[in-house]
């Protein structure tokens, strides 16, 4: 049909969830081909990888994003109204409040709070036998982006909005009982910062003014009216949910570290590696297996046409990891970023394109920075023990991480 190379089966709901990260580029690789048609949940669906792909994703003249996201992950990781479901002038006009908020002194300002929050955190690891890194991580990362944001959190507070915002993205994805504790913490997340909004506008709360909590609170949309606090709760959760989910990526690099111990003595000798270091981690681990689209009017792209309605799914994993963008994809070298321009659509862990035009992640300097603190203090401030645990990725959740969620043990400052 339509000349699109069609996978086989009637549906591929079940082929998707059991190989999220491989399941479009093998499919892609054994038809020869950078697309291919088939229904995940019952939706007609083409699925697509590799560069040339992304290229085409990422032109808004052709896919738009109103209706792309299953209900399911509207209800949990996203929430309803925010940007990410927005297209033309209505998401560019949004986008600018998510980019105002990170210029590079804001970007550091949050940096230097985690740092901060590190060395507040090191004694107390060094006084306990071992600690699950990813439980301090999201710790960390909720008192410091709500500290940056301006959001009042209290210490009795700190625990249940650390597990509310981990639902949001850890369980997103799953059946049965653990979807439904998403959908009650976005329930009562929205609750609380829409509250926050409205203290704003009442003037209960005076946040800074480049604080995040300012800069939704008093956003307008094109017509010139404020956000409805439920849209500036969906929009301020756009800014907390992802960063303390960094920790994923954190927790990532000290298991890239722990699994290539030569990069320690690298990182610590020069400092300008962190950046390839992290790059190679948002590269070659798995976070987000796909993004999706909706053709806007049917279209052709290589002889193949696209119909209107359509859903489309750009894979990210399979083009990060495509051999005809990379040498030798599969193994970690971070060297390979040293003298590479990469284009904006061959390396696309948080999506691709522009990010003020298309959808792509504001937050990638957010998670950049913080990956490189933390793995400077990894091997610069502390020296510590892996104890023997099972470290293989658990590829059935998503984003797959040890099981153990990372121990280290004998935590020790550095002499
Ligand atoms: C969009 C991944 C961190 C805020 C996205 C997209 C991906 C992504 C795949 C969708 C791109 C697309 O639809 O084309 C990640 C990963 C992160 C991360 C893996 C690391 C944990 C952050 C941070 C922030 C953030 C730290 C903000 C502080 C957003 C927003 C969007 C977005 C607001 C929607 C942009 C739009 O629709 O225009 N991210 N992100 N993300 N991300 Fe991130």
């Amino acid at each position: 049909m339509f000349g699109i190379p069609s996978a086989k089966g009637f549906d591929s709901t079940l082929a998707l969830l059991r190989n999220p990260y491989g399941f479009i580029s093998e499919t892609c690789r054994a038809l020869d081909t950078d697309l291919f048609e088939t229904r995940i949940l019952l939706q007609e669906t083409i699925c697509m990888t590799g560069a040339a792909a992304a290229e085409v994703f990422y032109s808004e003249d052709k896919l738009i994003r109103a209706g792309s996201m299953p209900g399911r992950i509207q209800k949990t990781l996203l929430g309803e109204g925010g940007v990410q479901g927005l297209d033309g002038a209505a998401h560019q006009h949004r986008k600018k409040m998510f980019m105002s908020l990170m210029g590079t002194e804001r970007i550091a300002a949050l940096q230097g709070t985690s740092l901060h929050m590190l060395d507040k955190y090191a004694p107390d690891w060094e006084a306990r036998n071992e600690v699950v890194l990813y439980d301090e991580v999201r710790e960390m990362l909720t008192r410091a982006v709500c500290a940056w944001a301006r959001v009042p959190l209290d210490e009795a507070e700190v625990a249940t909005r650390r597990a509310q915002l981990t639902a949001l993205f850890q369980d997103a994805g799953a059946l049965g009982p653990k979807h439904w504790r998403a959908r009650l913490a976005r329930h009562r997340l929205e609750k609380w910062a829409a509250r926050l909004i409205q203290q704003v506008r009442d003037g209960e709360l005076q946040p800074t003014q480049e604080s995040a909590l300012h800069i939704i609170a008093t956003w307008r949309d094109l017509d010139g009216e404020l956000l409805t606090p439920r849209v500036a709760a969906v929009e301020l959760l756009n800014v907390l949910r992802p960063t303390v989910a960094v920790s994923v990526f954190i927790v990532q690099a000290a298991h890239a570290l722990h699994r290539h111990p030569e990069w320690r003595q690298k990182l610590k000798d020069d400092e300008g590696q962190l950046e390839p270091f992290v790059q190679e981690v948002r590269r070659l681990y798995p976070f987000f297996p796909a993004v999706a689209a909706r053709v806007k009017s049917d279209f052709e792209w290589r002889g193949y046409r696209f119909p209107k309605g359509y859903r489309v799914l750009l894979d990210l994993y399979g083009t990060n990891t495509d051999a005809r963008s990379w040498d030798a994809p599969q193994e970690f070298r971070p060297e390979r970023f040293h003298d590479r321009e990469v284009t904006p659509y061959e390396f696309i862990p948080q999506g691709g394109g522009d990010h003020h035009r298309n959808h792509r992640c504001p937050g990638e300097w957010i998670a950049i920075s913080q990956m490189k603190a933390f793995c400077s203090f990894f091997v610069n401030a502390i020296d510590y023990e892996v104890p023997d645990q099972d470290l293989d990725l658990e590829t059935g959740e998503l984003p797959p991480m040890p099981k153990s969620r990372f121990i280290m043990r004998n935590v020790r400052p550095r002499q």
